[in-house]
């Protein structure tokens, strides 16, 4: 079950990718009921938090994201504490001097994450070989938000387990009654849109492959599935007969030049449950 009625709660980090978009335009796109939401490429979480499942498994292979939501999950007061002092001290000498700390308490080090995150350049998520994040300062100086809501983001993260892992052991305890709803890195470049790496590693066609059988397998053990990927001809032979094919779009901002600014199409498949979207 789920409580998507009732109050918003917006994902408190900006992500490449994030899905904030689809929950609005399209929030009738997952099923009604569910046992257990799984969620194995969190990123900001936009599904999540608009859900507001009662159980869920949520993972990315990202380990410093997944300890930034176990902090919240923990004790987000510490959390806001540590990013209020970040927030009387901005400055451009403060946003390089605080990247390049390293943070010991796991509070300090998700105020941290959040602190860049909202003054980086665009958002953007990126660290070097060493592991270090290495984005510039943006222009955005706002710290703290006014749709910041920590209380009710850690509340409803106490109703879920939380993984640093690749997608694959999280897709197996996918069973009949649950739903998967799975955002990968989109490996093709493909209208406007680009592709968008996450970490040091680059996630590789290979991992498309991996990703299809893994989805294939809990669809076969009764998994509901909506999975988003580019719109591409490769993407659509890879799901070839897997589901319903839904075509997503959406305005970007991301396309160099303003002549290709417009309208970018995603493409959703959804398995094992009937699909109610908007024309
Ligand atoms: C498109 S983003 C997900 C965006 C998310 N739906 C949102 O609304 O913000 C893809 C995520 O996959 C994660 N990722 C990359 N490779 C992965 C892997 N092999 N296993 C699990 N997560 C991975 C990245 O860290 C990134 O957070």
């Amino acid at each position: 079950m789920h409580g998507r009625q009732g109050q918003i709660v917006v994902p408190f980090l900006k992500w490449a990718g994030g899905k904030r978009w689809l929950t609005t335009q399209q929030p009738d796109l997952f099923p009604r009921s569910f046992d257990r939401y799984i969620e194995p490429f969190l990123g900001s979480g936009a599904v999540y938090f608009h859900l507001k499942p009662s159980i869920a498994i949520l993972s990315d292979a990202n380990a410093e994201l997944i300890s930034t939501y176990v902090a919240m999950q923990q004790d987000w007061r510490k959390v806001r504490n540590a990013l209020l002092r970040h927030s009387r001290n901005h400055s451009e000498e403060y946003y390089y001097e605080e990247r390049s700390r390293k943070r010991r308490s796991p509070y300090e080090r998700a105020a941290q994450l959040i602190y860049l995150n909202r003054t980086c350049w665009n958002g953007l998520y990126r660290v070097n070989r060493q592991g270090q994040f290495n984005v510039p300062k943006g222009t955005k100086t706002s710290v703290l938000l006014e749709s910041d809501d920590f209380g009710t983001v850690s509340k409803l993260l106490k109703r879920a387990e939380l993984r640093p892992s690749d997608f694959e052991a999280t897709l197996k305890q996918a069973g009949p009654g649950d739903f998967l709803f799975v955002d990968p890195p989109y490996v093709t470049r493909h209208n406007l849109n680009g592709f968008v790496k996450y970490n040091d590693k680059i996630f590789s066609w290979s991992d498309q492959e991996r990703l299809r059988l893994a989805l294939g397998a809990a669809a076969d053990r009764g998994a509901m599935i909506l999975v988003t990927n580019a719109e591409h001809h490769s993407v659509r032979t890879l799901y070839s007969g897997f589901g319903k094919e839904i075509i997503l779009s959406r305005s970007s901002v991301l396309a160099a030049d303003s002549e290709n600014r417009g309208s970018v199409t995603e493409l959703a498949i959804a398995v094992n449950y009937e699909v109610r979207c908007r024309p």
